[in-house]
This record gives structure tokens, sequence and C-alpha cells, in this order.
């Protein structure tokens, strides 16, 4: 089979230190392109992995020779880049928040359909090893009906991780349209849907700026989430934790606790109630601090869909069900009172 020739549009961050990398040694692909606003991003990625640079991503989407593209770019562009590339025939990856509205989300669903192409979210914290682990251990019924649960994205902020640092787009609302809830909330409310196996149904939440004497987008947002069956539990996102990140989330049932990413040792780790207590080595959470990229998977799971002719399990829907719970949260933070999530 001939190799799916592959254009990355936005050649920032997320571009270098995951997707050019991840294409880069998948043997199934050839990179043809890259697209950055800001020509020498585009430039010094293609000297390091080939293909030809483009200043303006239209260039890339109206390339005959592109089959899939990614969209690594500011949140506010994923649904315009989307749908222009899926009508001009390309299967997509876009990068998460898939779009900064459920009405952009859907268009985005739609223009799939319609043009018979595959539409990805980089949703990556579902494939990492420790959480495909707690799934098997939540499905295996060990620690019972699930009762409350936690979970924490948490970091310093993108300031040092964005191509444009502390003046970049990550803070400006028109580009971002929001901070951490959307930048790590998102993370979180796609693990929690997938995990748990059941949809949010309401959020209260606070979605605040407490610390960045920058930007206008929030830092900080702590969310109270119900599920379907009736279980309650927290989500925090923010760039105001000193020093480095929480990646964990504890989920409490009947029979035992789920602990994931929260002991330095062990990847996931199960306290039953009997007394007997589980470790699993499962690696390290991806994570952006130094060193701390390794491979998602993201890439590999888009590429086998295209090659294979089999829709991506985190398909648009998936990411448009993650999108809704932030949505929400937002909403709740706004009108100070609980809201439904919106499907
Ligand atoms: N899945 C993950 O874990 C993860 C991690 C980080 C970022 N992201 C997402 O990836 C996307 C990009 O984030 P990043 O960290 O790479 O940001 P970044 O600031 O490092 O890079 C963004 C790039 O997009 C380019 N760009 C802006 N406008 C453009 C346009 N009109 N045409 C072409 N390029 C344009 C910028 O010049 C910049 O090079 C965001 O949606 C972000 O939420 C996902």
């Amino acid at each position: 089979m001939s190799k799916i020739r592959v254009g990355v549009i936005g050649s920032g961050s997320i571009c270098r230190h995951r997707h050019a990398p991840e294409y880069a040694v998948n043997k199934d692909v050839e990179i043809v392109a890259f697209a950055d606003r800001v020509p020498e991003r585009a430039e010094f990625c293609v000297k390091k992995y080939g293909g030809k640079a483009y200043g303006k991503w239209e260039e890339v989407v109206g390339l005959k020779d592109v089959d899939a593209v990614s969209v690594c770019t500011p949140n506010a562009l994923h649904a315009p880049i989307t749908i222009a590339a899926l009508e001009a025939g390309k299967h997509v990856l876009c990068e998460k928040p898939m779009a900064t509205s459920h009405d952009e989300a859907t268009a985005m669903i739609q223009a799939a359909q319609k043009a018979g192409k595959f539409l990805m979210i980089g949703h990556n914290q579902r494939l990492a090893p420790l959480h495909v682990k707690a799934k098997q251990i939540l499905q295996s019924g060990i620690i019972g009906r699930v009762i409350t649960f936690r979970t924490s994205f948490s970091h310093g902020g993108p300031e040092g991780w964005s191509i444009e640092g502390a003046s970049g787009w990550f803070f400006d609302k028109k580009m971002a349209f929001v901070g951490a809830m959307g930048d790590l909330g998102v993370h979180k409310a796609d693990l929690l849907r997938w995990l748990l196996g059941e949809e949010v149904v309401e959020v209260s939440s606070f979605v605040d700026r407490l610390e960045k004497t920058f930007g206008d987008v929030d830092d900080t947002a702590v969310c109270l989430l119900r599920t379907q069956s009736g279980a309650v539990g927290t989500l925090t996102a923010s760039w105001t934790h000193h020093p480095g990140e929480d990646n964990a989330t504890i989920v409490y049932g009947e029979k035992g606790i789920l602990r994931i990413g929260a002991d330095k040792n062990y990847g996931v780790v199960v306290n039953l109630a009997s007394g007997e207590n589980q470790y699993f080595e499962t690696g390290r959470m991806q994570s952006n601090e130094a060193g701390g990229q390794t491979e998602t998977g993201v890439i590999r799971a888009f590429v086998s869909a295209v090659t294979s002719g089999t829709p991506p399990e985190i398909s648009g829907e998936e990411g448009r069900r993650a999108l809704a719970i932030i949505l929400a949260c937002l909403e709740s933070a706004e009108t100070k009172t609980h809201v439904p999530v919106r499907y």
C-alpha cells in the first residue's frame, strides 16, 4: 500500500514534540508539508522532517498530494481549518479542544460525514498505558460501583511550552476561547467519560484567573461533576501549580480505591477495602515537563484509521462530548448555577 501523505498545519510546540516526530517514525507516512503563519517555524520543521514549507494553511489544504492533515494551530482556528480540509477531501487529526462552541464542533462532524473522510481529535490521555490499565481494572469490577472521583490536570502554565511564550495566543481569549479549563480540563473531561464508561450529566464550577497577570483567560478551574449513574466528583484544571504538575485521577468505589498517576513509583495502585493492595508499573504519563514527552499513540491511531479505512475511536463526536462538559462548566461559572451538560 502506498504511504499516506500528510501536511501539518501549525508548526509550533505540539507539532514539534508530537505530530512531526511521530509521523516521521511511522512507516506508512510521508510528510509532505508544514504550514505556519510565521514561515520560519514551518521551515524549521521542513529542515528536520522534510516536505515543503508554506506560510498559509489554505495552501496546504489545497494541495492535491496531501491525503491527511494535522491541525496544530490555536483553538479558534481548529474549526475553519478542519472544515476546509475535510471539504478538500483530506482526513483530519485536529488538536484539542476541538472547537470553541457546540455549533462549530457539529459543523466539523457534519463536514467529515459529507466528505466521507475521518475526523479524529487529539485526546491522548485515554491512550496512555496507565489509563488503559486503569480502565481494565474498573471494568473488572474489583473496586465495585464507582461512588466518587477526583481528577486534576495542573501545571505552571503554557508560557514555558508554547512557541509564542507568555505573549502568545494561549492567553488571548479571541484565539484560545478558554484558558486552563479548555487546555487541560478538556483532557480530563474526555478521560473521565472514557474511563467511567458513562456521560457527565450535570456540572457546577468556578473558573477564574487567580494568578496570571497577563492575558484574559482563566488559569484555575475547579468543577463538580455528576454522572449518569449518580457518581459525583471533581475536576481541577490549572496553570497555577508550582512546581511540576499534577496529572492524577482517583476513583473511589464501594470495594476499593483506584489511584492513577498518583503514586511516585507505580502508574496505577489499587487499595481494596479487604486490606489487599495491588501495584502496577505502567510507565509515566506524558507531560510537558522536560523529557516527559513520549509516544502518545494518537498519530499511530490516526494513521492506522486512515490506512485501514476503520473510523477512529476518538472521533469528532467524542471530541464534541468532551467539549460539551467544558462549555457547561464555563456556563456554570458565569451563571453561578448547576448546569446540565448538553450533548
Ligand atoms: N494533545 C495535547 O496534549 C496538546 C498539548 C499542547 C497543545 N495542544 C493543542 O495544540 C494546539 C497548538 O498548540 P501548541 O502548543 O503547538 O501552540 P504553539 O503556540 O506552540 O504553536 C501554535 C502555532 O500555530 C501557528 N499559527 C497561528 N496562527 C496560524 C495560522 N493562521 N496558520 C498557520 N499557523 C498558525 C503559530 O504561529 C504557532 O507556530 C492547540 O490547540 C493546543 O490546545 C495539545
